[in-house]
């Protein structure tokens, strides 16, 4: 009984997080970071902001960690809708709050030694 509360708990908590916030692949050790960027968008009454953001690599470099955080800690949302881990590109689309401005930190990371 109590586990199950404590479960419930955890997959609320995992899903807000996840709400927030995109964290893909390895952003720590034995990576670095390849580009990093500030996505803002100014809020408009009643509607949601949609953006969408596209990294290329320019050395061709295969993406091994995407981080992307909601730094409003909005109900914005964030999804990828091309390339991705283990591609040199990737395009990612965000979704604020009815109402709300965006302002997500993206960052990308690739493996140091790829030649
Ligand atoms: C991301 O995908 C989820 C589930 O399909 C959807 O509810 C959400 O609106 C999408 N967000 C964006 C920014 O496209
Ligand atoms: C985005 O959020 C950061 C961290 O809270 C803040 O320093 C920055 O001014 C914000 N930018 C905009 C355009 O709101």
């Amino acid at each position: 009984m109590r586990l199950t509360i404590l479960i419930t708990v955890l997959l609320i908590t995992l899903y807000n997080v996840k709400g927030d916030h995109l964290v893909l692949g390895n952003i720590g050790v034995r990576t670095s970071l390849a580009h990093e960027k500030i996505v803002t968008y100014n809020p408009f009454p009643f509607l949601k902001r949609v953006k969408t953001y596209f990294y290329s690599d320019p050395r061709n470099r295969p993406i091994v960690g995407i981080q992307v955080i909601d730094m409003l800690h909005s109900k914005a949302s964030v999804n990828i809708t091309a390339g991705g881990l283990g591609q040199p590109f990737v395009n990612l689309r965000m979704k604020s709050e009815r109402g709300s401005g965006l302002n997500y930190s993206i960052g990308i990371y690739v493996n140091p030694d790829y030649q």
